[in-house]
Protein backbone atom coordinates (compact mmCIF):
# COMPACT_ATOMS: atom_id res chain seq x y z
CA UNK A 1 0.00 0.00 0.00
CA UNK A 2 1.83 3.52 -1.05
CA UNK A 3 0.40 6.44 0.42
CA UNK A 4 0.96 9.87 -1.53
CA UNK A 5 -0.35 13.08 -0.71
CA UNK A 6 -0.63 15.77 -3.15
CA UNK A 7 0.29 19.61 -1.66
CA UNK A 8 1.15 23.09 -2.68
CA UNK A 9 2.04 26.46 -1.37
CA UNK A 10 -0.48 27.86 -3.25
CA UNK A 11 -3.92 27.78 -3.66
CA UNK A 12 -5.52 26.69 -7.22
CA UNK A 13 -2.54 25.27 -8.33
CA UNK A 14 -4.75 21.66 -9.51
CA UNK A 15 -3.95 19.62 -6.80
CA UNK A 16 -7.44 18.36 -6.67
CA UNK A 17 -7.71 17.95 -9.76
CA UNK A 18 -4.05 15.65 -10.52
CA UNK A 19 -4.96 13.75 -7.39
CA UNK A 20 -8.39 12.47 -8.72
CA UNK A 21 -6.83 11.89 -12.44
CA UNK A 22 -4.21 10.54 -10.94
CA UNK A 23 -5.91 7.82 -9.30
CA UNK A 24 -8.55 7.38 -11.93
CA UNK A 25 -5.29 6.68 -14.40
CA UNK A 26 -3.55 4.34 -11.59
CA UNK A 27 -7.20 2.65 -11.54
CA UNK A 28 -6.91 1.79 -14.93
CA UNK A 29 -3.92 -0.06 -14.74
CA UNK A 30 -6.04 -2.11 -12.49
CA UNK A 31 -4.53 -0.97 -9.11
CA UNK A 32 -7.02 -0.50 -6.10
CA UNK A 33 -7.01 3.05 -5.44
CA UNK A 34 -8.52 5.11 -2.79
CA UNK A 35 -8.45 9.08 -2.82
CA UNK A 36 -9.22 10.59 0.71
CA UNK A 37 -9.94 14.29 0.79
CA UNK A 38 -8.55 15.73 3.35
CA UNK A 39 -9.50 19.41 2.49
CA UNK A 40 -12.56 21.01 4.04
CA UNK A 41 -13.60 22.53 0.41
CA UNK A 42 -14.75 18.87 0.25
CA UNK A 43 -14.03 19.23 -3.72
CA UNK A 44 -12.46 15.37 -4.30
CA UNK A 45 -16.83 15.07 -4.09
CA UNK A 46 -17.39 16.90 -6.85
CA UNK A 47 -14.86 15.13 -9.33
CA UNK A 48 -15.88 11.78 -8.30
CA UNK A 49 -19.53 12.24 -9.21
CA UNK A 50 -20.58 11.73 -5.35
CA UNK A 51 -24.83 12.42 -4.86
CA UNK A 52 -24.68 16.08 -4.56
CA UNK A 53 -27.31 15.93 -1.35
CA UNK A 54 -24.66 13.38 0.60
CA UNK A 55 -22.97 14.96 3.27
CA UNK A 56 -21.23 12.27 4.69
CA UNK A 57 -17.25 12.83 5.18
CA UNK A 58 -15.00 11.86 7.11
CA UNK A 59 -15.42 14.90 10.06
CA UNK A 60 -18.25 12.97 11.41
CA UNK A 61 -17.31 9.10 10.12
CA UNK A 62 -13.77 8.95 10.33
CA UNK A 63 -11.82 7.33 8.32
CA UNK A 64 -13.09 3.39 8.08
CA UNK A 65 -13.80 0.45 5.40
CA UNK A 66 -17.19 0.90 6.41
CA UNK A 67 -17.23 4.75 4.98
CA UNK A 68 -15.93 4.18 1.86
CA UNK A 69 -17.33 5.74 -1.72
CA UNK A 70 -16.89 3.85 -4.74
CA UNK A 71 -17.15 6.21 -7.47
CA UNK A 72 -18.01 5.52 -10.97
CA UNK A 73 -14.67 5.82 -12.48
CA UNK A 74 -12.70 2.65 -10.70
CA UNK A 75 -11.55 4.55 -7.67
CA UNK A 76 -12.82 5.00 -4.27
CA UNK A 77 -12.60 7.79 -2.08
CA UNK A 78 -13.75 9.03 1.43
CA UNK A 79 -15.00 12.61 1.17
CA UNK A 80 -14.16 15.36 3.94
CA UNK A 81 -18.12 15.94 4.10
CA UNK A 82 -20.14 18.71 4.51
CA UNK A 83 -20.00 20.46 8.07
CA UNK A 84 -20.77 23.45 9.73
CA UNK A 85 -18.51 25.54 11.21
CA UNK A 86 -18.65 24.95 14.65
CA UNK A 87 -17.82 21.15 13.54
CA UNK A 88 -15.20 21.85 11.67
CA UNK A 89 -13.19 23.59 14.40
CA UNK A 90 -13.77 21.12 16.52
CA UNK A 91 -12.53 18.66 14.22
CA UNK A 92 -9.55 20.80 13.38
CA UNK A 93 -8.32 21.54 17.21
CA UNK A 94 -9.10 17.31 17.48
CA UNK A 95 -6.19 16.98 14.84
CA UNK A 96 -3.50 19.52 16.09
CA UNK A 97 -3.57 17.16 19.16
CA UNK A 98 -2.96 14.29 16.99
CA UNK A 99 -0.89 14.98 14.23
CA UNK A 100 -0.71 11.14 13.77
CA UNK A 101 -4.74 10.68 13.08
CA UNK A 102 -4.91 9.92 9.28
CA UNK A 103 -1.75 8.35 9.51
CA UNK A 104 -2.89 5.83 12.54
CA UNK A 105 -6.37 5.32 10.52
CA UNK A 106 -4.57 4.60 7.14
CA UNK A 107 -3.57 1.98 9.00
CA UNK A 108 -6.64 0.65 9.90
CA UNK A 109 -7.27 0.19 5.83
CA UNK A 110 -5.15 -2.35 5.45
CA UNK A 111 -7.37 -4.72 5.33
CA UNK A 112 -9.58 -2.98 2.15
CA UNK A 113 -6.23 -3.84 0.27
CA UNK A 114 -5.77 -0.97 -1.51
CA UNK A 115 -2.59 -0.57 -3.81
CA UNK A 116 -2.64 3.10 -3.65
CA UNK A 117 -4.02 6.04 -1.50
CA UNK A 118 -4.02 8.85 -2.53
CA UNK A 119 -4.45 12.52 -0.20
CA UNK A 120 -5.54 15.62 -1.52
CA UNK A 121 -5.16 18.66 0.57
CA UNK A 122 -5.51 22.62 0.65
CA UNK A 123 -2.87 24.67 0.21
CA UNK A 124 -0.27 26.08 2.60
CA UNK A 125 0.23 25.35 6.10
CA UNK A 126 -2.77 23.98 7.70
CA UNK A 127 -3.41 21.80 10.04
CA UNK A 128 -3.76 19.06 7.68
CA UNK A 129 -0.42 19.18 5.79
CA UNK A 130 1.30 17.70 9.14
CA UNK A 131 -1.18 14.84 8.84
CA UNK A 132 -0.76 14.38 5.16
CA UNK A 133 2.70 14.15 5.28
CA UNK A 134 3.09 12.10 8.42
CA UNK A 135 0.86 9.23 6.81
CA UNK A 136 2.48 9.76 2.92
CA UNK A 137 5.78 7.77 1.81
CA UNK A 138 5.84 10.40 -0.90
CA UNK A 139 4.14 13.89 -1.48
CA UNK A 140 3.92 15.60 -4.79
CA UNK A 141 4.39 19.42 -4.54
CA UNK A 142 2.15 21.02 -7.55
CA UNK A 143 3.27 24.31 -8.40
CA UNK A 144 2.37 26.82 -11.85
CA UNK A 145 5.19 28.26 -13.57
CA UNK A 146 4.87 31.02 -12.04
CA UNK A 147 6.45 34.01 -9.48
CA UNK A 148 3.96 33.08 -6.58
CA UNK A 149 4.58 29.33 -6.85
CA UNK A 150 8.20 29.53 -6.91
CA UNK A 151 8.51 32.13 -4.40
CA UNK A 152 6.59 29.72 -2.25
CA UNK A 153 8.45 26.46 -2.38
CA UNK A 154 11.33 27.72 0.01
CA UNK A 155 8.52 28.57 2.34
CA UNK A 156 7.08 24.99 1.80
CA UNK A 157 10.36 23.13 2.05
CA UNK A 158 10.98 24.87 5.47
CA UNK A 159 7.72 23.95 6.57
CA UNK A 160 8.38 20.08 5.43
CA UNK A 161 11.76 20.30 7.22
CA UNK A 162 10.09 21.15 10.03
CA UNK A 163 7.68 18.32 10.11
CA UNK A 164 10.47 15.92 8.79
CA UNK A 165 12.12 15.78 12.07
CA UNK A 166 9.53 14.88 14.12
CA UNK A 167 8.76 11.43 15.07
CA UNK A 168 6.52 9.78 12.33
CA UNK A 169 4.45 6.89 12.11
CA UNK A 170 4.99 4.94 9.81
CA UNK A 171 8.44 5.52 10.43
CA UNK A 172 9.69 6.67 7.07
CA UNK A 173 10.50 10.53 6.06
CA UNK A 174 8.58 11.58 2.75
CA UNK A 175 10.08 11.68 -0.30
CA UNK A 176 8.74 14.87 -2.55
CA UNK A 177 8.71 15.66 -5.47
CA UNK A 178 7.81 18.76 -7.37
CA UNK A 179 5.34 18.82 -10.12
CA UNK A 180 4.72 21.84 -12.68
CA UNK A 181 1.36 21.80 -13.46
CA UNK A 182 -0.26 24.29 -16.56
CA UNK A 183 2.85 24.32 -18.06
CA UNK A 184 2.46 26.26 -21.63
CA UNK A 185 5.49 25.50 -23.35
CA UNK A 186 4.51 28.72 -25.66
CA UNK A 187 4.76 30.96 -22.59
CA UNK A 188 8.41 33.02 -21.94
CA UNK A 189 7.35 33.35 -18.50
CA UNK A 190 6.81 29.70 -18.25
CA UNK A 191 9.66 28.70 -19.67
CA UNK A 192 11.71 30.94 -17.64
CA UNK A 193 10.25 29.57 -14.11
CA UNK A 194 10.66 25.81 -15.67
CA UNK A 195 14.39 26.36 -15.77
CA UNK A 196 14.55 28.28 -12.42
CA UNK A 197 13.25 25.21 -10.96
CA UNK A 198 15.29 23.54 -12.56
CA UNK A 199 18.14 25.29 -11.90
CA UNK A 200 17.46 25.51 -7.67
CA UNK A 201 15.72 22.03 -7.36
CA UNK A 202 17.23 19.52 -9.86
CA UNK A 203 16.80 16.17 -8.83
CA UNK A 204 13.77 17.34 -6.69
CA UNK A 205 11.53 17.74 -10.17
CA UNK A 206 9.37 15.18 -11.25
CA UNK A 207 10.51 13.92 -15.09
CA UNK A 208 7.28 15.35 -16.51
CA UNK A 209 5.67 18.39 -16.39
CA UNK A 210 1.42 18.44 -16.92
CA UNK A 211 0.07 20.79 -19.25
CA UNK A 212 -2.35 23.97 -19.47
CA UNK A 213 -5.26 22.03 -21.40
CA UNK A 214 -8.76 23.26 -21.64
CA UNK A 215 -9.98 19.96 -21.92
CA UNK A 216 -9.51 19.61 -18.06
CA UNK A 217 -12.01 21.87 -17.09
CA UNK A 218 -14.25 20.84 -19.78
CA UNK A 219 -14.28 17.43 -19.01
CA UNK A 220 -15.09 18.04 -15.08
CA UNK A 221 -17.91 20.45 -16.74
CA UNK A 222 -19.76 17.00 -18.27
CA UNK A 223 -18.84 15.29 -14.79
CA UNK A 224 -16.23 13.31 -16.37
CA UNK A 225 -12.65 12.70 -16.17
CA UNK A 226 -10.61 14.17 -18.73
CA UNK A 227 -8.75 10.55 -19.13
CA UNK A 228 -11.83 9.02 -20.61
CA UNK A 229 -13.23 12.61 -22.18
CA UNK A 230 -10.17 13.06 -24.22
CA UNK A 231 -7.75 10.30 -23.57
CA UNK A 232 -5.37 11.71 -26.51
CA UNK A 233 -5.35 15.43 -24.87
CA UNK A 234 -1.96 16.35 -23.83
CA UNK A 235 -2.97 16.57 -19.71
CA UNK A 236 -4.20 13.21 -20.59
CA UNK A 237 -1.00 11.41 -22.00
CA UNK A 238 1.03 13.87 -18.78
CA UNK A 239 -1.27 12.26 -16.17
CA UNK A 240 -0.83 8.21 -17.70
CA UNK A 241 3.03 9.70 -17.59
CA UNK A 242 2.81 10.23 -14.18
CA UNK A 243 1.06 7.23 -12.98
CA UNK A 244 4.21 4.97 -14.82
CA UNK A 245 6.60 7.09 -13.21
CA UNK A 246 5.07 6.58 -9.77
CA UNK A 247 4.53 2.68 -10.63
CA UNK A 248 8.00 2.26 -11.37
CA UNK A 249 9.28 4.77 -8.41
CA UNK A 250 7.00 3.14 -6.03
N1 LIG B 1 -3.56 20.97 -16.45
C1 LIG B 1 -4.61 21.80 -16.38
N2 LIG B 1 -5.04 22.46 -17.47
C2 LIG B 1 -6.08 23.32 -17.41
N3 LIG B 1 -6.75 23.62 -16.29
C3 LIG B 1 -6.37 23.00 -15.15
C4 LIG B 1 -5.28 22.07 -15.13
N4 LIG B 1 -5.13 21.63 -13.85
C5 LIG B 1 -6.07 22.25 -13.12
N5 LIG B 1 -6.82 23.07 -13.90
C6 LIG B 1 -7.92 23.94 -13.46
O1 LIG B 1 -7.42 24.79 -12.43
C7 LIG B 1 -8.43 25.05 -11.48
C8 LIG B 1 -7.93 24.71 -10.08
O2 LIG B 1 -7.76 23.30 -10.00
P1 LIG B 1 -7.95 22.52 -8.63
O3 LIG B 1 -9.23 22.86 -8.00
O4 LIG B 1 -7.65 21.10 -8.93
O5 LIG B 1 -6.76 23.18 -7.78
P2 LIG B 1 -6.41 22.94 -6.25
O6 LIG B 1 -4.95 23.06 -6.11
O7 LIG B 1 -7.04 21.70 -5.78
O8 LIG B 1 -7.14 24.19 -5.57
P3 LIG B 1 -7.29 24.46 -4.00
O9 LIG B 1 -5.94 24.92 -3.53
O10 LIG B 1 -8.36 25.51 -3.92
O11 LIG B 1 -7.68 23.14 -3.38
C9 LIG B 1 -9.66 24.25 -11.91
O12 LIG B 1 -10.52 25.10 -12.62
C10 LIG B 1 -9.07 23.18 -12.83
O13 LIG B 1 -9.99 22.74 -13.81
MG1 LIG C 1 -8.26 21.35 -4.15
Amino acid sequence: MHVISLISGKGGVGKTTLTTNLAIALGQRGKRVLVIDLDPQNAVRLHLAMDPGDDAGLVREGIFPEVIFHSPFGVDFIPFGRVTEEELLEFESALEARPQWVATAIQGLRVAAYDYILLDTPPGATVYLPQALKAAERALIVVLADAASYTSLSKLFKLLAEYGVQDTYPPTSTTTHILLNQMQENSELGQQVRTALMNTYGAKMAPMVIHRDAMVPEALAYERSVLQYEPDAPASRDIQHLADWLRTTA
